[in-house]
């Protein structure tokens, strides 16, 4: 996004000298439905932006316009704050959480353009509340810290959006930096920039190009059925207070106490968390084929026993791993659609892509978007 032309795009619809603020989507490469269950997450976030000029007013209300839906919506400060179920519920959220927060905000002109891909599970909405929640913040020359603000995003989606997220999206999107992915430990909030080996391996996110409709019902059945898990293996191991603090050994010696499903459940996030931390001393040893490995499990694991995955990101898996050059392949994200990453050769992926974009078209009539992703800096001011 090119910074002048943005503000020239504002000066059309409003009046005010803007400043511009940006924040980006993200990808999971591994630690897959953890973040709420205080466990381990290693994300990236990809050059996809949503980016806001805002000016700020002094009537308290919001007019906020979007130029990819070519919509102006006001927001009245001082009424009832109600959700609407429209994209402007994440700006409204944010403003929402950070009048909560004690900080009075004096009302804004906001523009808003994203080139993250809506309903693709690359966190188009942390991008738009991280960037808002930003241009907000500048309305009362107040500044948060980038942890602070990841905080309110989640709380403004959990509380005002409706959906029970856990803090990975908007915290990769304030912390993220070039050429480096992020783990981060989401029960302290400790984190670590590991820098990807950006020469031989390249980062391709697939899309399915589907979002099936149960996505988020699920995802809140997933939290309920991972708290029930708790409450059961606690009998044994009293000090417990998330599935994070059980270890793979100590949850097979009591697994069968379980019923099924939340076996099942417990079994990919325990293990996943140990793939995640697997995964981060393999990088850091330059083991890049163990990380391909890593992610892979990962992938079957959300297939068989966290059962978020679906026929279109199994098969775009699929296809994938039977490539030259890939060196793993997994859904990210929270599952149900959206889109696959893929760890691949450099050398090899040009190749790749042709081959999983023709396979996966043949199966499924339909034309995958590929992007080949280099991790991008997080959210911040453009000047
Ligand atoms: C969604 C949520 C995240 C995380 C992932 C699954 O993206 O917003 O908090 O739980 O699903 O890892």
């Amino acid at each position: 996004m090119d910074r002048k032309q943005f503000i020239k795009k504002f000066e059309h619809h409003f009046s005010g000298e803007p400043r511009v603020f940006c924040a980006p989507g993200r990808v999971n490469l591994i630690g897959e439905h953890t973040d709420y269950n205080d466990g381990y997450v290693f994300p990236m976030a990809i050059g996809f932006y949503t980016t806001v000029a805002v000016f700020p007013t002094r009537d308290r209300k919001l007019y906020i316009r979007s130029e990819n839906m070519h919509e102006l919506i006001a927001i009245d400060l001082d009424a009832n704050a109600e959700k609407r179920h429209h994209w402007s519920d994440y700006v409204a959220g944010m403003a929402h959480v950070l009048e909560k927060e004690g900080i009075r905000l004096p009302g804004a002109s906001m523009l808003i353009e994203s080139d993250v891909p809506v309903g693709a599970g690359l966190s188009s909405s942390a991008a738009l509340e991280m960037s808002s929640g930003l241009a907000l913040l500048s309305t009362v020359g107040g500044e948060l810290t980038g942890e602070k603000l990841a905080l309110l995003g989640q709380k403004a989606e959990n509380q005002f959006v409706g959906m029970n997220c856990g803090i990975m999206d908007q915290f990769i999107s304030m912390h993220g930096k070039e050429n480096h992915a992020l783990f981060l430990d989401c029960r302290t909030l400790d984190y670590e920039l590991v820098p990807l080996p950006a020469e031989n391996i390249r980062i391709v996110i697939c899309n399915t190009m589907v979002k099936h409709e149960l996505g988020s019902s699920e995802y809140n059945k997933r939290r309920a059925e991972c708290e029930k898990g708790v409450e059961i293996l606690r009998a044994d191991y009293p000090g417990i207070r998330a599935l994070r603090d059980v270890s793979l050994s100590q949850f097979q010696k009591v697994q069968h106490k379980l019923p099924d499903v939340v076996q099942k459940r417990c079994r990919h996030v325990i293990s996943e968390d140990e793939r995640a931390l697997e995964s981060i001393a393999a990088l850091q040893a330059g083991d890049i084929e163990k990380f391909g490995q890593l992610m892979n499990a990962s992938h079957d694991s959300l297939r068989d026993d966290y059962e978020v995955s679906c026929l279109e990101l199994d098969l775009l898996v699929e296809v994938a791993r039977y490539q030259e050059g890939c060196l793993g392949a997994r859904m990210t994200g929270g599952g149900f659609g959206g889109c696959t990453v893929n760890l691949v050769a450099s050398d090899k992926v040009d190749v790749f892509v042709d081959a999983v974009g023709e396979a996966y078209q043949r199966a499924t009539n339909l034309k995958s978007d590929i992007y080949i992703s280099v991790p991008s800096r997080g959210a911040h001011e453009m000047r």
